[in-house]
């Protein structure tokens, strides 16, 4: 009698150990808001911080300090330094001292960075309307993407954060993105078959880079040195200026131009914080930014021009398309799954400028 006392026990004790298991397993897997996207008001920061009277605005950026844009985030801070007669710093930390992109721009939402210089590749998570920008071949040269930004439009997209709390204060050139490889040169979509390519860590370029055939990696930027060298991916995508300045080109020496997206950028401000600025402050940043993109688009000619041929000294290979009509068809369909409700942001995007 008591053995089967004790029996009984022990199987009570494992139905409620599996069923302890099994709550706090389903409790974990169950979808819900990623607590980075969705903040409430109350988890939020957003005061400007102050120090011997002078505000201090921190402002995160990936790339390193010789890079064509982080020139201009320093530029940009200059101007405000100067025109706020030293009341307002900006602070840069370039090379991802905060932290990746992905994750400065959620420190960003809440208030714990002030300001990310990022692709909008990243952003589309705060406003999916974004993703349009970003379409492969939406635009038909460097200039007609300028007319783009630089118009109505242009401007809408910037204010279109705010429904996440955030305000674009002004656009970055970051030229096109091309293939690069760690072992043979890409001339059609065919020899991307089967490779491992990293991409940003966004849905949209994981799908772009599946429907070339190719095997998508979504990993921070930082990381990307370190597989190229290692031989566990074969390859990437990025402009000319960044797959020099991150030494990318070193293990991955062949290059195809085939310019598969731009992906333009942007200064981005926690609106809280710039509204806790004076009206006429707040002026000065957005007029600052504004400035600094003019600055920043000269320079990323002049530095891509340069980067292009420091990569030709190194021996590195540039190659072209044989047939760019195949690439621009393949890549179509993500028009359908993205894109097929911003039919009239397209309709006006192909109308600028013509
Ligand atoms: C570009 C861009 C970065 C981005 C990077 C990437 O270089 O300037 O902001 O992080 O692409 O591929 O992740």
């Amino acid at each position: 009698m008591k053995k089967k006392k004790l029996l009984f026990l022990i199987l009570e004790l494992c139905i409620l150990t599996l069923a302890c298991c099994f709550y706090f397993l389903y409790r974990s897997e169950k979808p819900g808001p990623s607590p980075s996207i969705y903040v409430t008001e109350k988890d939020r920061i957003e005061k400007p911080m102050t120090r011997d009277g002078q505000i201090l605005l921190r402002l995160a950026d990936n790339q390193r300090a010789d890079h064509p844009t982080s020139i201009a985030c320093d530029y940009f801070a200059e101007l405000v330094a100067t025109r706020t007669e030293g009341r307002i710093q900006i602070i840069p930390y370039h090379a991802s001292r905060l932290g990746d992109e992905k994750s400065t721009i959620s420190q960003l939402h809440y208030g714990g960075i002030d300001m990310v210089r990022t692709s909008i590749a990243l952003l589309t998570d705060y406003n999916p309307e974004l993703t349009v920008l970003e379409m492969p071949y939406i635009y038909r040269d460097s200039q007609h993407m300028w007319q783009v930004l630089d118009s109505e439009l242009g401007d809408y997209f910037l204010q279109s954060l705010e429904r996440s709390g955030l305000e674009g204060l002004c656009w970055f050139d970051a030229g096109a993105r091309n293939f690069y490889t760690t072992d043979k040169p890409i001339t059609k979509p065919e020899d991307l078959e089967g490779l491992y390519i990293r991409v940003q860590q966004s849905s949209f370029m994981v799908d772009l880079v599946s429907i070339l055939g190719a095997n998508p990696i979504d990993l921070p930027y930082e990381a990307v040195s370190t597989q190229l060298k290692q031989q566990r991916i074969d390859g990437a995508e990025n402009n000319f200026p960044s797959y020099i300045s991150t030494g990318h080109y070193l293990a991955a020496p062949f290059m195809v131009m085939d310019g598969h997206t731009r992906i333009p950028e942007m200064i981005v401000i926690n609106k809280k914080i710039l509204e806790g600025l004076e009206p006429e402050d707040q002026e000065i940043l957005r007029q600052a930014a504004s400035d600094a993109s003019v600055f920043q688009r000269e320079l990323w000619e002049s530095e891509e021009q340069k980067a292009k041929e420091k990569f030709i000294k190194s021996g590195g290979q540039i190659t072209y398309l044989e047939d760019q009509a195949a690439f621009v068809k393949k890549v179509q369909p993500l028009y359908n799954t993205y894109a097929y409700r911003y039919q009239e942001f397209l309709e006006a995007i192909q109308a600028i400028g013509q």
